[in-house]
């Protein structure tokens, strides 16, 4: 990483119109030209929509329900981002920006969406805390550098359409925070039927347990508390910080939430995509 080394937070660059960290920008290359395999599986999602939550639960599958397994390493060893080992992100979205390996040799692709209003508020609280993104400023601030889509990765408003416009077109699984949060049961079987796995009700009952928000909390291996604080200061705010559809409500103003629908209208006005703000 380069990171600036009295914040330890990283110069940014724009690489086709998208922010990144410098290490992310100098490795574009190499991402791009990442040679995916057809048996691989990316979980691609725009950032704070439950990564970390849906490779639990595709880990805790493919071992099927083996817990102690699963504490191994930490989420990103098990799952490493293409971003962060190779380099860059997965991005904001758009075929454009995913290497163009995965389309050709048509890798499965789960790709997790979550509320704009529930992922601006993770992300500046995941700001504040990681001490490798950029400081976001006040709320207020940031809402306007989230509707810009000046946010490392990129535009939300992009990333959630671009892949829903071509979810039909590839083998992709594309799910919603919020269902998850609604029906764990039914989305991690969805899940499970897109790995074309087989699974007891007994191993079922232990995957939805241990993903669950309380218990990821408490894991180690999976809420990111085994980096040092100088990274990830969990004292400003934990890594599992709520895991609640409708958090927002806990921090737009009024006049914050009115102003950012009407811009949010405009920018998703003509995809056919629909978020639940609240379950
Ligand atoms: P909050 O900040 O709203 O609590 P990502 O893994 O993509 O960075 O997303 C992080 C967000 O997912 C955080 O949201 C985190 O608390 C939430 N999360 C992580 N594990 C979860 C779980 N098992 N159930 C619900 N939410 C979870």
């Amino acid at each position: 990483l380069h990171l600036d080394e009295q914040n330890l937070q990283p110069e940014t660059r724009e690489v086709n119109g998208i922010l990144m960290s410098k290490m992310m920008s100098e490795n574009w290359d190499k991402i791009w030209n990442f040679q995916a395999k057809p048996d691989d599986l990316l979980i691609a999602t725009y950032a704070k929509a439950g990564t970390t939550w849906t490779q639990e639960i595709v880990d805790m599958i493919q071992n099927d329900g083996d817990v102690q397994k699963c504490q191994r390493a930490n989420t990103y060893d098990r799952h490493p981002f293409i971003e962060w080992t190779l380099p860059p992100p997965l991005n904001s979205g758009l075929d454009l920006m995913l290497p163009p390996s995965f389309w050709k040799e048509n890798s499965k692709i789960i790709y997790v969406a979550r509320n704009a209003k529930d992922c601006l508020v993770s992300y500046y609280y995941f700001s504040r805390m990681n001490k490798m993104l950029p400081d976001p400023g006040t709320l207020g601030e940031y809402i306007e550098t989230f509707k810009a889509g000046k946010v490392l990765w990129g535009s939300w408003y992009d990333h959630v359409k671009g892949w829903w416009d071509v979810k039909d077109q590839h083998r992709i699984l594309y799910l919603f925070y919020e269902d998850m949060k609604e029906d764990p049961k039914r989305e991690i079987l969805k899940i499970v039927k897109f790995l074309e796995k087989d699974i007891s009700e007994e191993v079922l009952n232990k995957i939805i347990y241990h993903t669950s928000f309380d218990v990821m909390k408490q894991n180690p291996m999976a809420n990111y508390t085994t980096l040092p604080s100088s990274i990830m200061d969990h004292s400003i705010s934990p890594f599992m910080r709520k895991g609640m559809p409708g958090d927002w409500k806990n921090y737009f103003t009024v006049a914050q939430s009115e102003d950012f629908d009407e811009d949010y209208r405009k920018k998703m006005a003509g995809s056919t995509i629909t978020f639940r703000t609240e379950i």
